[in-house]
């Protein structure tokens, strides 16, 4: 059986990061895509001469045509720019549109049965338009944000506590930004509830309110320290751990930025939610119920990536 193959839609920092991952673990044959000249060839190559070291078996190719991305499992989506200095929101969602719309229209031409998973930001507006301009099904498409933010919460509580990563459940609900919510409630460790650990003495409740807003400024963390761009490591880890959970269909229970057709009260949009993914992308969302208090943070949250897609509106009126 041919390998699968999955195509990088921009070729960066997270685009070459996903290269060389997706190649260590084998998950199939990779093609990078950028519209930089040289920049997906050297990546792919560079990475395809690690090969021989590493041992595995997969073919790296890089390009500057929609063509080569044809027939592609997984197609990961980072292309677009960073906000600069003095560029404002509105500035960045209109360049980021313009991507969309091109990187849309590339996979529906050549890769219309792919899962799409979009890390460009603004994640929950830049995955809405991705599925607009591509017109692929909804739970075919789905933006990367809440795997990230629950590591970072995880990562952050497992240093507090002492103990392994691997037995911190970190749960992190709406849009990916400032006003994203970390459940302190649906956070466990080894199953026990954050909150019954402040109970029981593992911290404090002064600590765990700090822990949960360095989670919700975890990406500007990273910015202030790198000062020339933003995270790549963990962002690209989060996108294969989706796309292993489609190819594999493993079923994953996995917060991402999902279609929401009424599932925890959103209408028609996008935003970080429990989901299943398997073979038939996005299976399911996870119709948690929330309480008051994360309910209000959570309405703020889809509040604000209303306001977001509204703008996209605004600028291209294909999409109004
Ligand atoms: N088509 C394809 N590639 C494009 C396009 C386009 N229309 N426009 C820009 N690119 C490419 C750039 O040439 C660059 O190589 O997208 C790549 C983006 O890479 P980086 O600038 O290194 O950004 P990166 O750190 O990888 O982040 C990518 O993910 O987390 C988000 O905010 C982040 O939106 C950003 C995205």
């Amino acid at each position: 059986m041919a390998r699968p193959k999955i195509a990088l839609i921009g070729a960066g920092q997270i685009g070459g990061t996903l290269a060389h991952l997706a190649a260590m673990k084998e998950l199939g044959d990779v093609v990078l895509f950028d519209i930089a000249e040289g920049t997906p060839e050297g990546k792919a190559l560079d990475i395809a001469e690690s090969g021989p070291s590493e041992g595995f078996d997969a073919s790296l190719k890089g390009t500057q045509s929609y063509a080569d991305i044809a027939g592609a499992d997984v197609c990961i989506v980072t292309a677009g720019v960073p906000r600069k200095p003095g560029m404002s929101r509105d500035d960045l969602l209109g360049i980021n549109l313009k991507v969309m719309k091109s990187v849309g229209e590339g996979i529906a031409a050549n890769a219309p049965d792919a899962f799409v998973i979009c890390i460009t930001n603004p994640l929950d507006a830049m995955v809405w338009a991705l599925r607009e301009f591509s017109g692929l099904p909804h739970n075919k498409v789905c933006g990367m944000a809440g795997v990230l933010d629950s590591g970072r919460f995880a990562h952050f509580l497992s240093e507090e506590f002492n103990v392994s990563m691997r037995d911190v459940t970190a749960f992190v609900l709406g849009g990916h930004g400032d006003t994203m919510v970390p459940s302190v409630r649906y956070s466990t460790v080894a199953g026990i509830p954050l909150p019954d650990l402040v109970e029981m003495g593992w911290t404090t409740q002064e600590k765990l309110d700090a822990i949960v807003q360095r989670t919700r400024d975890g990406g500007a963390e990273i910015v202030g320290l790198l000062k020339t761009g933003s995270a790549f490591y963990a962002p690209a880890t989060s996108a294969i751990e989706m796309a292993e959970a489609y190819l594999k269909d493993q079923k994953r229970v996995l917060p991402c930025a999902a279609y929401c057709n009424g599932e925890l009260g959103v209408e028609g949009m996008y935003v970080g939610v429990p989901t299943v993914i398997g073979a038939g992308g996005i299976e399911r969302i996870v119709n948690i119920t929330l309480n008051e208090e994360e309910q209000t943070g959570f309405d703020n949250s889809v509040n604000a990536v209303k306001g977001l897609i509204e703008a996209c509106k605004g600028i291209d009126n294909s999409l109004a």
